[in-house]
């Protein structure tokens, strides 16, 4: 990292479509998995200048729901690739003071990623520097419905009134609800697209895209990310005078 660059203004969440895995590896003739090997290496980097940088929270896109209609070989590459980063990082993440999280449909990831990842969880709950958030099977839609059904429950359990309901209300049901929504939503591979990911939770990101793919993404791609941020002025729909 630069050491001249002053510090740029840090967002509290930042929030990471990691894509391009796929193309790095075609790019090089290699098979897609070795793409994801080296998408892990750089999830590795990016935690470690999140945690250096005093980002609090860091939620990674890294399997959707609509990943599981992958060839079944680059299915259970990633699942195992999975396995293997929170084995072999879990000690590493509790030294640097990590807390690891995930959101999604966790019970449908292999028993044996299910095992590493409640690890990892339980491992580093007292940790209290970074939190970050893997999102696995993730789907945005699907939030959406076990939010709408989790409060469809309390209704009828009588428990909350429908008039009640309001963005916050709402915001308790999703599985997201004990963390603050991403200021800063970036992705990777030149893509404009939000792929089914944090629907409710990024309406007032700011979006920044880098062509990078994202095994080559690194701390000062971070940081830069974190600079144009910075240069943002976020009205949150609303005109300050002045
Ligand atoms: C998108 O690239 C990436 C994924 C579907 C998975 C993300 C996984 C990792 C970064 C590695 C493992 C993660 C952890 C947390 C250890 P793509 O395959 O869609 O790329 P393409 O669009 O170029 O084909």
């Amino acid at each position: 990292m630069s050491e001249h660059r002053s510090l740029p203004s840090v967002p509290r969440h930042i929030a990471i479509i990691m894509d391009g895995n796929g193309r790095w590896a075609v790019q090089r003739g290699l098979p897609r998995v070795v793409g994801h090997e080296n998408g892990a290496k750089a999830v590795r980097a990016c935690i470690e200048g999140c945690a250096e940088l005093g980002v609090q929270y860091l939620t990674l896109y890294a399997f959707s729901q609509e990943n599981w209609l992958r060839p079944k070989a680059e299915v259970s590459g990633l699942m195992s690739l999975l396995e293997k980063f929170l084995h072999e990082n879990t000690a590493e993440l509790v030294a640097k003071n990590v807390r690891l999280q995930a959101i999604g449909r966790l019970t449908d990831l292999p028993a044996p990623c299910q095992v590493q990842l409640n690890r990892a969880i339980e491992a580093t709950a007292g940790c209290n520097g970074l939190t970050v958030i893997l999102a696995l099977s993730y789907s945005g839609r699907l939030e959406l419905i076990d939010a709408i059904k989790s409060l469809l429950r309390e209704i009828e359990l009588g428990h909350i009134d429908k008039a009640m309901i309001d963005p916050e209300t709402f915001s308790k049901h999703l599985y997201t609800r004990y963390y603050p929504d991403p200021d800063l939503l970036i992705r990777t591979s030149g893509e404009m697209r939000l792929s089914n990911f944090l629907l409710w939770q990024v309406s007032y990101a700011e979006f920044y895209v880098t062509k990078k793919l994202w095994p080559d993404f690194c701390k000062e791609d971070l940081l830069e990310a974190m600079e144009e941020y910075s240069s943002r002025q976020r009205r949150y729909g609303a005109i300050h005078e002045g």
